[in-house]
């Protein structure tokens, strides 16, 4: 493989990034829900070349006893990168970022669960990055929290989460692997989109005050218009899933809205 060459600019003289977008432009985004057969509820995500996988197991039983939680079930998650996901081989034990990676994804995740719902029992996801290009922590958020929606886990909404950055002195949505490599910084974020809550703010490089609040609301945009992406991939799950309603398309009685509407009512997906 050829070494990666720093990039001369990564905003063009048109006020354009290296891959042809604007600053406020996310990559391509496929979100696909059910993807796993043995886990109680799966989601994949592509967000421009990354790539991730999102298993949820639970809740069930929790093994070690010891990390029992008597009012709620234990939120535990484990973000991995497979060896083949980044240029370098990466190696196959749990890395320090891979751990911290997993706490931020868990915190993020937890204030819109009704974990108190499944005292001392454990709800378990297994996120996998099948190829990296930049922003995983927040496209794994994006994943994870459509495949808690499929196993049935009570939440009050979806989160979704994305990335915005700095590079030449601009704010930019959803930085790629270079933006993030050679740009000034990044600062991911997490919502509950109804409400605004944040419940993942992290930053990296430097950003003045007024940075990181308009950083903040394009953050915020982002994650709404992702959230849409997601109610629309847990829309498409609930339809496949349907036995009288075989084809997208085919509405038996017209009623498309109604149909998903009774299935994600099963889902207990606590949308408003
Ligand atoms: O992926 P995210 O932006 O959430 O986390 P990061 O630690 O800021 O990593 C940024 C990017 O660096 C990742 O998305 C990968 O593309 C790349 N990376 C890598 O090439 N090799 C690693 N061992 C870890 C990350």
């Amino acid at each position: 493989m050829s070494p990666e060459v720093k990039p001369d600019f990564l905003i063009s003289p048109e006020g354009l990034r290296i891959d042809g977008r604007r600053p406020d432009e996310m990559r391509p985004i496929e979100l696909k829900v059910g993807v796993l057969k043995q886990a109680d509820g799966s989601a994949s995500i592509r967000q421009g070349k990354t790539y991730i996988i999102a298993g949820v197991y639970g809740p069930r039983e929790l093994h070690p006893r010891h990390l029992t939680l008597n009012d709620r079930a234990y939120l535990r998650v484990e973000y991995r990168m497979a060896t083949f996901s980044v240029p370098d081989r990466k190696r196959p034990a749990p890395s320090r970022r891979e751990r911290e990676i997993s706490m931020v994804i868990a915190n993020a995740l937890k204030p819109a669960l009704f974990l108190q719902e499944f005292p001392k029992s454990v709800v378990d996801i297994f996120i996998t990055v099948i190829q990296a290009d930049g922003g995983t922590r927040c496209a794994a958020i994006n994943a994870a929290s459509l495949a808690l929606a499929d196993a049935g886990i009570p939440m009050r909404s979806l989160i979704p989460a994305v990335a915005v950055g700095k590079a030449d002195g601009k704010l930019l949505v959803d930085l790629g692997d270079e933006e993030d490599k050679y740009g000034q910084g990044d600062v991911p974020m997490a919502i509950i989109p109804q409400t605004e809550e944040i419940t993942l703010l992290q930053q990296d490089g430097s950003f003045t005050r007024e940075e990181l609040n308009e950083a903040m609301q394009m953050g915020i945009t982002s994650c709404k218009y992702l959230h849409e992406l997601q109610k629309e991939a847990l829309r498409r799950s609930y339809v496949k899933k349907t036995p009288d309603n075989g084809d997208e398309d085919d509405d038996d009685d017209g009623s498309y809205e109604d149909d998903l509407e009774t299935d994600l009512g099963e889902a207990e997906l606590m949308e408003d």
